[in-house]
């Protein structure tokens, strides 16, 4: 556990914590940009193309192929990251959680107030009848998996080319606008419009956990250079 991030916590009731890839990797996920992360690895298409709203449109198949192979890890589990966000949670001090990840572990550990900005494995959609189908069905099936009416699936994850979805951001802001204590961790901070919810922090606790640097080091009031998962355990455990 880390003292420093104890001490923090220990003196606000309101937390908001920010994330992205970095909060699941000790969970098994690759992020995307350390140096074994999805962007680096070859394929006969850039990672950051496969993802994108035109190249689903064209070539939904290789889409899948992708996706399948290297975005949904069932065998994921929370990590103490995650659990200990959940006792924040329930223990009334952390507000929400918002998150870039699409993996669902933040719920699976039991945190109920989780805004995910780009979308969720867990959740699919008929793109003609919009009937919804489960991450199951998707696994279930080889290729483009299709509806009963005949139309394609398509997860609700947002693409590159894809607006996020309004209603999430705007009550991302509201709590990032409210928070006294902002923990951001697990993220390079890179991809707009989440790396730019920062700017609606008010307070002067900007706790910063990530591996690498970002471009918001220097306004951090407690930078943690460590695992995430690491710099939260024991913070897990119940009393
Ligand atoms: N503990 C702390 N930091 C970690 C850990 C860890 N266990 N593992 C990785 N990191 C850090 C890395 O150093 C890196 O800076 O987490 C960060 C992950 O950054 P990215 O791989 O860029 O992931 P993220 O910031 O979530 O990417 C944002 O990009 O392609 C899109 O939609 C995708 O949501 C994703 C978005």
């Amino acid at each position: 556990m880390n003292q420093a991030l104890q001490a923090v916590l220990e003196n606000s009731g309101n937390i908001v914590f920010f994330g992205g890839a970095g909060v699941s990797t000790e969970s098994g996920i690759p992020d995307f940009r350390s140096a074994d992360g999805l962007y680096h690895q070859k394929y006969r298409y850039e990672p950051e193309t496969i993802i994108s709203h035109h190249f689903f449109m064209q070539n939904p198949g290789a889409f899948y192929d992708f996706y399948r192979d290297r975005m949904i890890c069932p065998s994921a589990r929370p990590n103490a990251a995650h659990r200990a966000l959940a006792r924040l949670e329930a223990g009334g001090r952390l507000k929400a959680v918002i998150t870039q990840n699409i993996d669902g572990l933040h719920q699976m550990a039991g945190s109920r107030n989780v805004l995910e900005l780009h979308g969720s494995i867990h959740r699919n959609h008929c793109m003609d009848c919009h009937r919804a189908y489960s991450l199951q069905d998707i696994l279930k099936e080889q290729g483009v998996p299709r509806c009963s009416c005949g139309g394609v699936i398509k997860p609700d994850v947002v693409l590159y080319e894809e607006p996020l979805d309004a209603d999430v951001l705007e009550r991302a802001v509201f709590y990032i606008e409210q928070a006294d204590v902002l923990i951001v961790g697990g993220t390079s901070l890179v991809v707009y419009p989440a790396a730019g919810l920062l700017r609606y922090y008010r307070g002067n606790k900007l706790v910063l956990i990530n591996q690498s640097p970002t471009p918001a080091d220097h306004q951090a009031s407690l930078l943690i250079r460590e695992p995430i998962g690491k710099a939260f355990e024991g913070m897990d455990e119940p009393e």
